[in-house]
């Protein structure tokens, strides 16, 4: 604990006390030392009121309560109440596909004023528009990018069984970390045999599965793991750790066995009798370094040789799974690209990295998988959520004074802004059918539905478009990492349920327009909300 100016002598006896102990070496005595400590900091708090309310006037003492005569209960019940479905206001659920002529921002915006308006004043959303065209050209952006790697799309990215299907149909392949992903990848035509089960620590439900269904490639970084997998028939691919420190999720310091680890996983798989087949990495969603990836094909090939050494006469290893990481979007006219930007040195790395390392004449049969979750998710979905009440407060600071228009919206860090905590996202919203700027210096935030405070979407935005009660913002690039985190707390029918309200559509150009340029944007560059610490 921080020891300030203001912390009482009581709370620094007691926190000196606590350093002269032992360190704690039982459960009990950990749970022991946590309370204590606990115990101090509030002794500290109250202290700290019992000061100020001393010199305040102590408030009269509260009245007796009255009871009713008559008690609540013995009075008739309430009529029965419908059902919450949660099924989304008055959008029926619907799997069908929608041409539209383009797929940004103001084009997604007229689509989205067109749905909202037919679903009537009830329906609040929050509703995704996934663009299927989107990632069917995204996908062939990366075959022409990586020819020799072949993508398996991480499911846990954006689940939507729409774009699985999509992607399952044009040839994609799949990576499921549970059950319940590689269903979705099943139930949408995919052969298990373009599945891979890249969860390094499966549940035994799910190995049980793996033995069941089919799908017989999988990861591992362990023993236990191999213990685990030697009912089945799996073939396994040794993740090694690899580490873009700059990526927005580094995975190192969970997943992947260290250098000095790997000879004794080679041998562990030959006394078990499984088939070690090749090697995978991650390098950490939203990976920023080329060198990283290169890095890392240079690590495999190292694993590779050391295979050769310890077992010459073992069929050769044949898989590089290169992980995720990737990101994805659509240049100006519309080009899908593994960076939008333009900026080609991922692309450039890893296919000289894997060139140099792996050459075609000396690996003819080796098999190059990816498992980009980010790269087709992200910008193939935008989601809308409508502003279901609003206000106006004035910020007074210094003698200045300032508006702050403060509005709520349908979804949340419950729901699809899980993000902003989990992902590092900042997100950017247009107002559909446009918001105008009216030249105020007014602030602008934008509160989840929620009961919880934390849960802040924009937080006090500079220059934002004027936002009313019954508009609807568009939430643009938002597949990746959204959806997939969210839960309904408040009992509010959010993202969790996003499958039931999820529009799909099919755009003719992803070429950005003068109406793109035009409209105005709500964007922060720093995060509205952070985690809280108490203690
Ligand atoms: C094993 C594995 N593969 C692939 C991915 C997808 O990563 P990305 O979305 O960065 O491409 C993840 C992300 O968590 C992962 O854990």
């Amino acid at each position: 604990m921080l020891v300030t100016e203001s912390t009482t002598p009581h709370a620094v006896a007691a926190m000196s006390e606590l350093a002269a102990r032992p360190r704690a070496n039982s459960l009990s005595q950990i749970q022991a030392d946590a309370w204590s400590r606990r115990d101090a900091r509030i002794s500290e708090i109250n202290a700290q009121w019992s000061a100020r309310l001393d010199g305040a006037t102590k408030p009269p003492p509260a009245k007796a309560v009255e009871w009713p005569a008559e008690w609540p209960s013995r009075r008739a019940p309430p009529a029965a109440v419908e059902p919450v479905t949660n099924a989304g206001g008055s959008l029926p659920p619907s799997t069908s596909v929608e041409t539209i002529l383009n797929g940004r921002a103001a084009g997604l915006s007229d689509y989205c004023a067109t749905v909202v308006k037919k679903a009537g004043a009830d329906f609040a959303g929050p509703m995704y528009v996934v663009d299927l065209g989107a990632a069917e050209r995204l996908l062939e952006a990366w075959r022409i990018a990586f020819p020799r790697i072949e993508p398996r799309y991480a499911v846990k990215c954006f689940p939507d069984s729409q774009l699985i299907k999509a992607l399952s149909d044009q040839g994609c392949g799949f990576d499921c970390a549970s059950e319940k992903e590689a269903r979705l990848a099943l139930d949408a035509g995919c052969p298990p045999s373009r599945i891979v089960f890249a969860n390094p620590c499966k549940l035994p439900a799910d190995v049980a599965f793996l033995h069941a269904s089919g799908i017989s490639l999988t990861t591992f970084d362990s023993i236990d793991e191999l213990d685990k997998l030697r009912a089945t028939d799996c073939r396994v691919l040794l993740r090694i750790r690899a580490d873009d420190s700059a990526s927005r999720l580094p995975f190192g310091a969970k997943y992947g066995c260290l250098e000095g680890e790997i000879a004794g996983l080679i041998e562990a798989c030959a006394d078990r009798n499984i088939r070690l087949c090749g090697v995978a990495f991650h390098v950490g969603s939203g990976a920023r370094s080329p060198k990283a990836f290169a890095d890392a094909v240079c690590a495999a090939k190292r694993v590779f040789d050391l295979y050769t050494t310890l077992r010459p006469h073992a069929t050769p290893l044949d898989v590089l799974d290169v992980g995720g990481g990737f990101c994805g979007g659509f240049s100006d006219d519309g080009n899908a690209a593994v960076s939008a930007s333009g900026d080609c040195t991922v692309v450039d790395a890893l296919n000289q990295a894997l060139t140099k390392y792996f050459p075609l004449a000396q690996y003819p049969s080796l098999q190059i998988i990816a498992e980009p979750g980010r790269y087709f998710a992200e910008a193939s979905a935008a989601l809308c959520c409508r502003v279901v009440g609003s206000r106006s407060r004035e910020l007074v600071s210094n003698n200045n004074r300032r508006e702050e228009r403060q509005c709520w919206i349908s979804d949340g860090v419950y729901g699809a802004f899980n993000a902003i905590v989990y992902d590092g996202w900042l997100p950017h919203a247009v107002v559909v059918g446009g918001g105008g700027v009216d030249g105020s210096d007014a602030l602008t935030t934008v509160f989840g539905p929620t009961c919880d405070s934390l849960d802040v979407v924009f937080s006090r935005v500079a220059d934002a478009p004027s936002i009313r009660r019954g508009d609807w913002l568009l939430f643009p690039c938002c597949g990746a990492y959204t959806s997939a985190g969210a839960c309904d707390f408040n009992g509010l029918p959010a993202t969790a349920y996003a499958g039931v309200r999820t529009r799909y559509v099919r755009s003719a150009s992803m070429a950005s327009t003068d109406a793109d340029a035009e409209l105005p944007v709500i964007y922060s560059d720093r995060p509205p909300c952070e985690v809280r610490r108490y203690f």
